[in-house]
């Protein structure tokens, strides 16, 4: 039994509450949140209470008070208006897919166009891939910035992306872990809230959700998707950030590359006004609702792809981070071509698949302090509409263990579906939906 505020509360008792599909009040939220934070509450406790919600889930009350608690079990972060030399702040986030590499020259195109983008990222886990792993695989580059260090790159340059530090909304940090040894990361009231906890805390003052769906993503479906933006563009707006979701699809993956300095390179691509048409498509449309967020209408995103503004920003960011744009990315030891089965039409290329093949190749971890080989992942050499010669490259795997491409292969076995030549696939559009407050 403890106290919280005056009143008294047990865990087993809002654990049995939620159990039983009643309501939890706002006081047992705070403190179940608090006391789980400072060890009061014990893992077990926790894990049967996130069962509970992922089984019997929770009101937008709830969801509510229970993202309040999270940010305030640390220090919201203030991001003063005199530090952004005028800039509104403007921030993305993405659910997590299969070479979803846009944060890397989204930020760099939207604080070209006159914003500051205050971007907090995390590390991979599984198949999807972490913005922080791929920066990383830049010589030289580091994660951590001191809240000065990036107050001051935010000013000057416009973009930081770096790691969140520990005080920033620590119990989300400690329950995220617990979900994933669980069974209980896929609950919509507790991704939204751990998303959502963040990005408040980050102190942005507008962000665009982009909501992954498809083989891909945590949300398989777009109807779940679609609940689960709803229900963080109203956290957004009842904490007064200005939030907008789109839906956007994951059957495939994103561009012709999943791996870190792979996924950089083709960045770096797109930075100079080349890059995969799909990736160029879905950076300039955040682009664009990042600065209507923050109500920058005029300026052209486009523009500032093609003058090469963005890269001067991306190269400034780099550099201040202590990275070397000039630097050569690092490569794998080995590779290996993994051919087309047969000719025709390329129809659906599975991003599940090629998430688990780059993680098998060494770019992803199974525990979260596993390192990860920055060369290693997939190059795909076809995207669903491509005509296919048998024999012909399909994919070309990079590790630096070779006896990880088995396993990468097998991953990818049943990954192509591929039609009849001359067929005419109906390709899904990029953006499935929107979402707005
Ligand atoms: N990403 C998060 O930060 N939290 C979740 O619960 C799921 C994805």
């Amino acid at each position: 039994m403890s106290d919280f505020s005056g009143t008294t509360f047990d865990a087993v008792e809002v654990i049995r509450t939620k159990r039983d599909r009643e309501e939890l009040s706002d006081g047992a939220i705070d403190w179940v949140i608090d006391a789980y934070t400072r060890g009061a509450v014990a893992d077990e406790q926790m894990a049967a209470l996130a069962m509970a919600i992922l089984l019997n889930g929770m009101s937008r009350r709830e969801i509510s008070t229970w993202t309040d608690a999270m940010i305030a079990s640390g220090t919201r972060m203030s991001l003063p208006a005199e530090a952004l030399r005028g800039r509104p702040t403007t921030d993305k986030h993405s659910t997590g897919g299969v070479g979803d590499k846009i944060t890397l020259p989204l930020a760099p195109l939207v604080a070209a166009c006159g914003a500051a983008v205050p971007q907090l990222s995390g590390r991979g886990l599984g198949h999807t891939g972490g913005t922080l792993d791929k920066l990383e695989s830049i010589p030289g580059w580091r994660a951590t910035l001191t809240h000065d260090e990036f107050l001051a790159q935010l000013g000057e340059v416009g973009a930081v992306v770096c790691a969140a530090s520990d005080d920033l909304a620590p119990a989300d940090k400690k329950l995220y872990r617990l979900r994933d040894v669980t069974g209980t990361v896929e609950s919509i009231p507790l991704i939204a809230s751990s998303i959502m906890s963040k990005k408040i805390a980050e102190g942005t003052a507008a962000l665009v959700l982009d909501v992954k769906v498809g083989s891909g993503a945590f949300m398989k479906d777009a109807d779940s998707a679609r609940e689960l933006a709803r229900t963080m563009v109203a956290l957004g707006s009842d904490h007064g950030v200005r939030t907008v979701a789109l839906l956007t699809n994951m059957d495939t993956p994103l561009g012709l590359t999943a791996g870190n300095a792979l996924e950089v390179r083709e960045s770096v691509e797109v930075l100079s006004g080349g890059g995969p048409p799909d990736v160029v498509e879905l950076t300039l449309t955040l682009a664009r609702e990042m600065l209507a967020a923050a109500g920058l209408d005029g300026v052209d995103p486009a523009d500032r792809l093609q003058d090469g503004s963005a890269m001067d920003v991306w190269r400034r960011m780099v550099r201040a981070q202590g990275g070397d744009p000039d630097a050569a990315l690092p490569a794998a030891r080995e590779t290996s071509v993994v051919p087309a089965p047969a000719d025709g039409v390329l129809v659906s290329l599975d991003a599940y698949a090629v998430g688990v093949a780059a993680w098998r190749l060494g770019a992803g971890r199974a525990r979260k302090e596993d390192p990860v080989q920055a060369g290693a992942g997939v190059q795909m050499h076809a995207k669903p509409g491509a005509v296919l010669r048998g024999g012909e490259p399909l994919f070309t795997l990079h590790s630096d263990d070779p006896e990880r491409f088995a396993r990468a292969e097998e991953a990818l076995v049943g990954a192509v579906t591929i039609a009849p030549e001359g067929s005419r696939p109906d390709l899904a559009p990029l953006v499935i939906d929107r979402v707005d407050g």
